[in-house]
């Protein structure tokens, strides 16, 4: 049984067709590579996935049949949450205030509802601690690295105990040494049993992480396949078009 199927997939924005036809099967406890040139429509077939808009045509199946998105928080109720690309954390917040933003623990105080900091803070040090990243609570993200900013995002999808994580660029804007990092959070993830989606143009990180691969070229699937039967030069040449489909 998948955890999530994408049936005929297609999406209109006004004149540009950035999907056609998609079909995608997530399997439990896998860690799928989503590649693709520029304007692929990677970004579009996650967005779909995580409830910001509904796809012009087309199903999203879960383990319980059918359903439609209109906005993120149905998404993630059903179990999927997503890290995007440009991370939307608050840069002058600390680490744990960046995780529960916008789910802030409240705990009553007489007639008031008030938000319980010491609550929120251990929660945040435990789940960084459960994905084995240095970042400190109390530590401000405006001082972090990029790794440690991912490790603040991938965490606030930790929250909600979810069954899939969407993963969109993770390790483009960041040091190599970063990049070994959060490649090991994605397998932290995987190893609580979370199906992980990453989005990426490296490479070396799909290769080493992934156990299978999607290619998508203008929008079109051109390949899903288990990473074992597949190679660099294999996935270069889908994304490119120098080899149709496989
Ligand atoms: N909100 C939007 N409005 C109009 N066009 C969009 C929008 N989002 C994406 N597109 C277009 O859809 C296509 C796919 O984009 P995108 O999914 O961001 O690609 P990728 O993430 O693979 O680089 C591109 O042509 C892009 O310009
Ligand atoms: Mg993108």
């Amino acid at each position: 049984m998948s955890v999530l199927q994408l049936r005929n997939i297609s999406k209109s924005f006004g004149a540009i067709r950035a999907l056609t036809d998609v079909n995608l099967t997530l399997e439990p406890g896998e860690v799928l590579g989503l590649m693709g040139d520029n304007g692929a429509g990677k970004s579009t077939l996650v967005k779909i996935m995580a409830g910001n808009f509904p796809p012009t045509t087309g199903d999203i199946m879960l383990e319980d049949g059918p359903v439609v998105f209109h906005q993120p928080v149905e998404a993630r109720r059903k179990g999927i949450e997503i890290v995007y690309q440009d991370l939307a954390l608050c840069n002058n917040l600390s680490a744990a205030a960046n995780v529960f933003l916008g789910r802030e623990i409240k705990r009553r105080f007489g007639p008031f509802n008030i938000l319980d900091f010491r609550a929120m803070y251990e929660q945040a040090g435990q789940l960084f601690g459960e994905l084995k990243s240095e970042t400190r609570p109390h530590d401000l993200v405006r001082r972090m690295s990029g790794g440690q900013r991912q490790a603040v995002a991938i965490s606030r999808t930790r929250l909600s105990n979810p069954k899939v994580v969407l993963l969109d660029e993770p390790t483009a804007a960041i040091s190599v040494r970063q990049v070994a990092e959060v490649l090991d959070l994605i397998r932290r993830l995987r190893d609580q049993g979370i199906c992980v989606v990453l989005i990426s143009h490296r490479m070396p990180d799909v290769f080493s992480v992934c156990d299978r691969v999607f290619v998508l070229r203008r929008g079109r699937k051109v390949a899903e396949k288990p990473i074992a039967d597949s190679s660099p030069e294999e996935v270069t040449g889908l994304i490119t078009g120098a080899i149709h489909a496989a």
